[in-house]
């Protein structure tokens, strides 16, 4: 909607009415009972410019959690369905030892109603192509809770394995989580 109104009405816009259009069109979404959106529909990535529709997706997609993430232009990405915010990739970069990076990515997630339509591989297969495209990244790593078989299904589909098991990892749902690791150093 918000890229439709800027068709329709040019970029006289300001900030906060797009930021009203793009809540408006996100909370539709959201109050849909579809579990998913069965239209075919142009999936792509764009860098995160604007970080409140971040903050309205992650709160959405986990529960009202809202981490402050690291926003880096070259390391994170919006997923846009039919031109919606729908996604979101945040990656950072690491120390790990000598010259070495890692790049480790924070989090992923994709709106309830958006899911199982290839969005969220979109997504993981950016980190891995820009740690693969990264000199002195060793390895892609990241944690995940352990009983979140939807994320871990996808990561083991892309080659990650499970480095560590971490006890109590996110004390706020009292679960454990995965460290899991991907070699991307050619
Ligand atoms: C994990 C997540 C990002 C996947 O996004 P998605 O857009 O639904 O994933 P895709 O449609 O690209 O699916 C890619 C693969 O992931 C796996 N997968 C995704 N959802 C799955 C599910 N519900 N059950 C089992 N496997 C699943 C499958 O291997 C799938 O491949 P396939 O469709 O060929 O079977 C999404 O479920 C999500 O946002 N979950 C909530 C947030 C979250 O848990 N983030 C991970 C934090 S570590």
């Amino acid at each position: 909607m918000v890229y439709r109104l800027k068709e329709d009405f040019g970029d006289g816009l300001t900030n906060e009415e797009l930021e009203i259009a793009w809540k408006l069109e996100t909370m539709l979404v959201m109050s849909s009972q579809k579990k998913t959106i069965c239209q075919p529909g142009s999936i792509y990535l764009d860098e995160i410019i604007n970080t409140k529709p971040l903050q309205v997706l992650e709160s959405s997609i986990f529960d009202g959690e809202n981490n402050n993430l690291p926003v880096s232009k070259n390391l994170c990405r919006y997923a846009y369905y039919n031109d919606v915010i729908v996604g979101f990739i945040c990656c950072e970069m690491k120390d790990i030892y000598g010259n070495w990076k890692n790049l480790y990515y924070s989090t992923i997630g994709v709106l309830p109603a958006y899911q199982r339509l290839g969005i969220g591989q979109q997504l993981l297969s950016f980190a891995v192509n820009t740690a693969r495209s990264l000199k002195n990244v060793r390895e892609l790593t990241l944690h995940a809770r352990a009983d979140n078989k939807p994320a871990l299904e996808l990561y083991k589909k892309n080659g990650f394995v499970v480095n560590l098991l971490i006890k109590n990892f996110y004390p706020r749902c009292k679960s454990d989580a995965y460290y899991l690791l991907l070699h991307t150093a050619n």
